[in-house]
């Protein structure tokens, strides 16, 4: 039911602080301050994770690897999944196989969550749909307990994705020997604050509905952000298009020079994904460049991000201060947020947006 929102893609982003807390709960231990994966991964012994996926799912993906490999130093290779079953990738036994997907039901994903099997490797699903077919062929199922999702854009299945793999990466480093008890649970400590974040950031709404105004004009938008937040820059993009039929683009920022920088001209709204973290200054001086060239920049910081934020950003929307470790999560409201209202504005059909289904069981 879509209680008293108009949508529900709305009203899904809106439940991401109550089903980012149902998430978290299932594999966190707060007493304890640990992460827990259930069933019998031995991420020690593991030499490393193949990721396969679509879409938004991917995306999801992405921000895991960046997390994995820092916090764990776990080497993650993503792939996406129609890509993938059709090749002949170099498969061990040795790695572990995840596939990601909100229904279970992708054809591309389950394909080549088979092919992974073939070959030896053992294999997980990180799903909403429990009873889905991916969940029943794996040897190990990671619900992500965020309750149904029926908007085809997909937005709270995509921050359960990612906060299960957040704990992934935290239970792995624990395994691997890269923390210790008090630095596990002071990465517990920090995720179990990111449901109240997200509804945190869900607040910037208002000022979101501002800049979808001039957003909707615009025939075209690109994304920027460095580490994971290049990942978020992709799923902004995907689900502008997907929505509101605006022709966007997703870039990790330091690409920009060669290339997609040619795109920049006064028409051209640039949406910045930059807290203050290890990367800002490099994206803060990426965001100078594109303003050099008559872009219009719509910067989504945190607090000491916008303090140091380059002048001439035409709007600067303040995200609440979180950890990097949940800034990707705390980070996906606004661009989510952007994309509905941008399609609301457009008058385009929010939950069945033209061309796409909810799950796509073809190739
Ligand atoms: C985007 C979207 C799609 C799905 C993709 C994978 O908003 O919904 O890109 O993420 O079709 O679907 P699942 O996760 O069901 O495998």
């Amino acid at each position: 039911e879509k209680g008293n929102y108009r949508h529900f893609m709305e009203k899904e982003i809106h439940d991401q602080p109550e089903g980012c807390q149902h998430t978290i709960a299932a594999y966190i231990d707060p007493i304890a301050g640990r992460a827990r994966m259930a069933g019998d991964v031995d991420f020690a012994a593991l030499d490393r994770i193949q990721i396969v996926a679509c879409g938004t799912s991917y995306i999801a993906g992405l921000v895991g690897k960046y997390l994995i490999e820092k916090l764990a130093d776990l080497p993650v290779d993503i792939e996406i999944a129609s890509e993938f079953r059709y090749r002949e990738p170099a498969l061990r036994p040795g790695a572990l196989a995840i596939a990601m997907s909100q229904s279970g039901e992708t054809a591309d994903t389950l394909a080549a969550l088979r092919l992974c099997q073939a070959k030896g490797l053992k294999t997980a699903a990180v799903v909403n749909a429990q009873e889905s077919t991916m969940a029943r062929e794996v040897d190990v199922v990671w619900p992500i307990h965020c309750g149904p999702e029926i908007g085809v854009a997909s937005t709270k299945a995509f921050t359960a994705q990612v906060s299960v793999l957040t704990a992934l990466a935290v239970a792995a480093a624990r395994a691997r020997g890269r923390i210790d008890a008090a630095e596990e649970q002071r990465l517990v400590r920090i995720l179990l604050e990111a449901p109240r974040l997200i509804a945190e950031s869900i607040g910037l709404e208002d000022a979101v509905k501002a800049v979808a105004v001039d957003i909707a004009k615009a025939r075209d938008v690109l994304y920027l952000g460095r580490g994971p937040m290049s990942a978020l820059a992709l799923e902004g993009a995907l689900k502008l298009k997907e929505i509101s039929y605006i022709h966007a683009e997703g870039y990790a920022a330091g690409e920009l020079k060669h290339g997609p920088i040619a795109l920049v001209d006064e028409h051209t709204p640039i949406i910045v994904l930059a807290p203050y973290d290890s990367y800002y200054e490099k994206s803060a001086s990426n965001m100078s460049e594109v303003m050099a060239r008559g872009g219009q920049v719509v910067f989504i910081t945190d607090p000491e991000g916008a303090k140091h934020a380059p002048a001439g950003a035409k709007v600067v929307m303040t995200a609440p201060a979180s950890d990097p470790l949940i800034s990707p999560l705390v980070m996906s409201a606004p661009i989510q947020l952007l994309a509905y209202h941008v399609a609301v504005l457009k008058g385009a059909d929010v939950d069945q947006p033209r061309n796409l289904a909810k799950s796509v069981t073809v190739e």
